[in-house]
C-alpha cells in the first residue's frame, strides 16, 4: 500500500483524503526487487545463516524459505509488514474503546444492542443519547484528557477528518470507530459472547495489535511464582513445585515480550493516562520471590508497536530528571478478589514506592444488568525513577527480530523470558518461528514463561466454526524446546518452557 498508511485506507471510506499519522512504524511494503534487507530497522532480522542446526528442519516443516538467505529474508520482511499494518487496526480499535468509554451507560447499551441486531428496550432508547450528544461526549473526555499524547493523537484524528470543524470531524470519527473497530464488529461481539470462546485460544489472530494491558496478567505471575502451592487443585501441586525447582536461582536477565501500553482505561476512560503496567508487575513479582535481587536486575522491553518503545523512551528521559512514574491499577466491579489482593500489594518489594490507600470509584460501565454505575477498586502507587530506570525499551518482531543479537549486544542471554497475551496474535507458522527465535536468547537453563502454548494450531476464529482444541499437538519437539508446565488456577493460564536437554 504506497504511500503505505492503513487509516488512510479505512479512511476512504469516511471520504477523506488526509495524510494519516498514526506515530506507527514505517508502513513500506517490501518491495520485491530491492536487496534484502530492503528496509532499515533499529534492530537487525533473523538471517538464515544464524538459525541454529536443530531449528532448521522447522522452518522446513513449515515451508519456509530456505534456499537462499535473501529469500528468507524477503518472508520475514512480509511478515512484519503484515504485523505492522495491524498495529494501526488495534489502535483504531483502541480508540473505539476511548470511545465507548466517554459515553453514557445507556448509550453503550444502545450500541451494543445495535450491533447485535437485537430489540433495544425503551429504557435504553429514552437514556441513549443522539450522534450529536455522543460527539460532544467524546470531545468532552478529548478536553479533559491528562495525557498530552494521548489527546494530540486524538486531535490529529479529528482534524483530518474535517480541518476546520471540530464537531464534524468527531462525529466522522465516531463513524469510522463505529464501522472499523473490533468493539462494535458484531462478529466479534457475537464470538467474544458466544459458547466457543476460550481466553487461551489463538482467537485473536486477525486481529489488530492492541497494546491492551490489565492486572490480570501480574495477578497469574504471582499466583505461580509466590502463592502457598496449596491453592492449586490438586492435579498441578506436585508439577507447580517441579517447575519453580527449574526456575534460575537468581535471575538477573530478563526480556518482557509484549509489555504492552493501556490506552485508555475500559472502566474510567480518559481519566487514565496511557501506562504501561507489565514491566513493574514482573520486577515485582520477581523481587517478591528472591529470584532477583534489585541491584543487578535488568529488565529488555521488547513490542513491536513504537508507542511503546517511545512511551519508555520518555519516562526514562523523565526518570534520568530524577522525575517518578505514576501508575492507577485500576480492578473492575467483576473481578476476581484474588485479583484485589494482588493489586493490595502491588508494589510491595519495589524499593522506595509510595502507594495511596485503596479507594473506591464509579466506573463507566454498568453493573451487570443494571443501569447504574459498577464500582471500581482503585490504587496509585508513585514509582521512584532508580526503579525505572531498571528497564531497557527496543521495538521489534518477535517473530522476526533476531532476539539473540539483541540480548547479547544488551548485556547477555536472558535468564528468564516472559510474554503474556501476545503470542495469540500469531498463527502457527509465525509461532514456529518466534520459539525458534526466543530458544536462541536464552542461557543454557533459561526458562521462557508464557499463558500461550507453541503447538499446532487449533484455536478458533471469529469467522469460522469452532475446531477440535483438543487436536492440537506441540510443534517442538521436546529436545528443542520442552514444555516443562502448563498450570491452570481460576481461569489463569500459565505455560513455562525451557530449552531442551539433549
Ligand atoms: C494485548 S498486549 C499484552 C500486554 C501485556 N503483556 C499483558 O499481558 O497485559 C500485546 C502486546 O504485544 C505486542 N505484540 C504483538 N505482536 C507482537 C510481535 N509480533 N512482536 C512483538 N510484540 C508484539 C503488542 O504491541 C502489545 O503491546
Amino acid at each position: 500500500m504506497a504511500p503505505a498508511c492503513v487509516l488512510a485506507a479505512l479512511l476512504m471510506s469516511a471520504v477523506l483524503d488526509a495524510g494519516c499519522n498514526f506515530n506507527a512504524a514505517p508502513q513500506k511494503s517490501p518491495r520485491e526487487d530491492l536487496p534484502c534487507p530492503s528496509i532499515v530497522r533499529k534492530l537487525p532480522n533473523l538471517e538464515l545463516k544464524d538459525i541454529s542446526i536443530d531449528g532448521l528442519p522447522y522452518l522446513t516443516r513449515y515451508s519456509l524459505p530456505t534456499a537462499d538467505g535473501a529469500g528468507f529474508c524477503r518472508y520475514l520482511e512480509r511478515i512484519q509488514h503484515d504485523h505492522e499494518v495491524k498495529i494501526e487496526e488495534g489502535l483504531v480499535d483502541m480508540m473505539g474503546d476511548y470511545f465507548l468509554a466517554s459515553q453514557k451507560i445507556e448509550t453503550g447499551y444502545f450500541l451494543s444492542y445495535k450491533i447485535r441486531n437485537r430489540q433495544i428496550p425503551q429504557i435504553i432508547l429514552d437514556g441513549a443519547s443522539s450522534e450529536s450528544e455522543q460527539a460532544d461526549l467524546f470531545l468532552k473526555a478529548i478536553d479533559s484528557d491528562p495525557d498530552a499524547a494521548r489527546k494530540a493523537l486524538l486531535e490529529k484524528q479529528i482534524k483530518d477528518l474535517s480541518a476546520s470543524d471540530r464537531k464534524e470531524g468527531a462525529l466522522k470519527l465516531i463513524q469510522l470507530l463505529l464501522e472499523k473497530s473490533w468493539a462494535f464488529n458484531p462478529t466479534v461481539q457475537q464470538y467474544l459472547g458466544s459458547d466457543n470462546y476460550h481466553d487461551d485460544s489463538y482467537g485473536f489472530v486477525e486481529r489488530g495489535l492492541r497494546t491492551t494491558s490489565y492486572s490480570h496478567m501480574g495477578t497469574t505471575v504471582d499466583l505461580f511464582l509466590n502463592s502457598d502451592v496449596a491453592v492449586f487443585p490438586s492435579e498441578y501441586k506436585s508439577t507447580l513445585q517441579a517447575a519453580r525447582k527449574l526456575l534460575p536461582e537468581k535471575a538477573k536477565r530478563i526480556l518482557i515480550i509484549g509489555p504492552g501500553l493501556d490506552f485508555s482505561n475500559p472502566e474510567l476512560g480518559e481519566e487514565i493516562p496511557q501506562q504501561s503496567y507489565e514491566p513493574f508487575a514482573i520486577i515485582d513479582i520477581l523481587l517478591k520471590s528472591k529470584r532477583s535481587d534489585f541491584e543487578d536486575i535488568k529488565i529488555d522491553l521488547f513490542d513491536i508497536s513504537p508507542r511503546v518503545e517511545q512511551h519508555w523512551e520518555g519516562l526514562l528521559k523523565s526518570a534520568s530528571q530524577g522525575n517518578p512514574y505514576r501508575l492507577t491499577l485500576v480492578v473492575g466491579g467483576n473481578r476476581l478478589s484474588d485479583e484485589i489482593s494482588y493489586v493490595t500489594h502491588f508494589g510491595d518489594s519495589l524499593p522506595g514506592v509510595v502507594a495511596s490507600e485503596i479507594s473506591r470509584k464509579q466506573s463507566r460501565r454498568p453493573a451487570p444488568r443494571t443501569l447504574d454505575a459498577d464500582s471500581v477498586t482503585l490504587r496509585t502507587l508513585t514509582i521512584p525513577a532508580s526503579v525505572v530506570k531498571k528497564f531497557h525499551p527496543f521495538q521489534g518482531d518477535l517473530t522476526t527480530t533476531d532476539l539473540e543479537k539483541l540480548a547479547l549486544e544488551n548485556g547477555g542471554k536472558y535468564d528468564i523470558i516472559f510474554c503474556f497475551n501476545t503470542m495469540e496474535y500469531l498463527n502457527e507458522t509465525e509461532r514456529a518461528l518466534a520459539g525458534i527465535n526466543i530458544r536462541e536468547s536464552l542461557v543454557e537453563n533459561g526458562v521462557f514463561i508464557t499463558d500461550n502454548r507453541f503447538e499446532t494450531d487449533s484455536g478458533e476464529r471469529p469467522q469460522q466454526p469452532p475446531k477440535n482444541t483438543s487436536a492440537a499437538k506441540p510443534i517442538f519437539e521436546p529436545s528443542f524446546l520442552e514444555m516443562v508446565t502448563d498450570v491452570i488456577n481460576a481461569g489463569r493460564h500459565m505455560v513455562i518452557y525451557r530449552k531442551g536437554q539433549k
